[in-house]
């Protein structure tokens, strides 16, 4: 008799923690099953293609562009963005990177990126997360390792740290609202401690990603557009330095960890 109690206890025990992990649970072996077949692959040949086109105004391809570790060097280069810029004297990120060499090496009207466009599935400007996701494809497997020598990029991270857990808008909200905890939740959605190395991990080393909810690779500077958006802020510009500051310090924040993109996610 005992021994039935006890398993009776046992399998309803389970089934509440069954009830509490299934969501993530299912979610979790979803992405497992599609990680074999990621979309994003083929937005990452199309970017490749992209990438070794001869394009703008000036007919030349992006095989020029200075990434960090030389024109052309793509093996390695996302792993260590942001990064200072001595031409463009500025901290940027590798979306910010990739349109100044498309306006400054081919020479783009680079304008239809900046409203929303960058967003967008086709049309003026769509064309730049496909050039990310091949680029950050060749920091796959690779860490995190943001170089902080140039003063530059260590005032970057410190005002993306202030950004983060500054408040404003209509509800009062910080990054630090959403993402400073452990276990919070939006409906079914996890929210990343991105404070901690896990959470910046997989905040900032898993993306360009394919996300299944919209049917679409997206970039981090569209996650940071999204969640200004989640705050109720004004929509943040593409490639700000604002954004800039933010991906810095998150980035340092998850160095050492492991890059793997592209991604998929819901
Ligand atoms: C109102 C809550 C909320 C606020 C405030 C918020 N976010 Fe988010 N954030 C989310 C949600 C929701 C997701 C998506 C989670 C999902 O789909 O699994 C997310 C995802 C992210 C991710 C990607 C995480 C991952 O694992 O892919 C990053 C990085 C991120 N947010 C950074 C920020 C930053 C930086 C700020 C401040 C500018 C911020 N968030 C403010 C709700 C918020």
């Amino acid at each position: 008799m005992r021994l039935i109690w006890s398993a009776l206890l046992a399998a309803s025990v389970s089934q509440l923690a069954f009830a509490q992990s299934s969501a993530e649970d299912e979610i979790a072996k979803y992405r497992a099953m599609l990680q074999d077949g990621n979309p994003a692959e083929l937005t990452q040949m199309q970017g490749e293609e992209l990438w070794k086109t001869r394009r703008g105004t000036k007919n030349v391809s992006l095989e020029g562009c200075d990434l960090g570790k030389g024109p052309g060097v793509v093996q390695g280069a996302y792993a260590e963005l942001p990064r200072y810029f001595a031409d463009a004297g500025k901290v940027m990120d590798l979306e910010a990177r990739l349109v100044w060499c498309m306006e400054h090496l081919q020479g783009w009207d680079t304008k239809p990126y900046f409203n929303k466009g960058a967003f967008n599935s086709s049309g003026p400007g769509s064309d730049i997360a496909a050039i990310a996701t091949y680029v950050a494809a060749q920091s796959n497997g690779m860490k995190f390792k943001v170089d902080t020598s140039h003063p530059a990029t260590r005032q970057a991270i410190k005002t993306g740290e202030e950004l983060f857990w500054r408040r404003g808008g209509p509800f009062d909200f910080s990054c630090a609202t959403c993402h400073a905890d452990d276990g919070k939740r939006i409906r079914l959605q996890g929210l990343p401690n991105l404070l901690k190395a896990e959470g910046a991990a997989t905040g900032v080393a898993t993306w360009p990603a394919y996300r299944v909810s919209q049917g679409i690779v997206r970039t981090l500077q569209h996650r940071m557009w999204d969640c200004y958006w989640q705050m109720r802020h004004p929509d943040v510009e593409y490639t700000s330095d604002v954004v800039t500051a933010l991906l810095a310090y998150l980035a340092n924040l998850g160095n050492g960890t492991e890059i793997k993109s592209p991604y998929i996610k819901r």
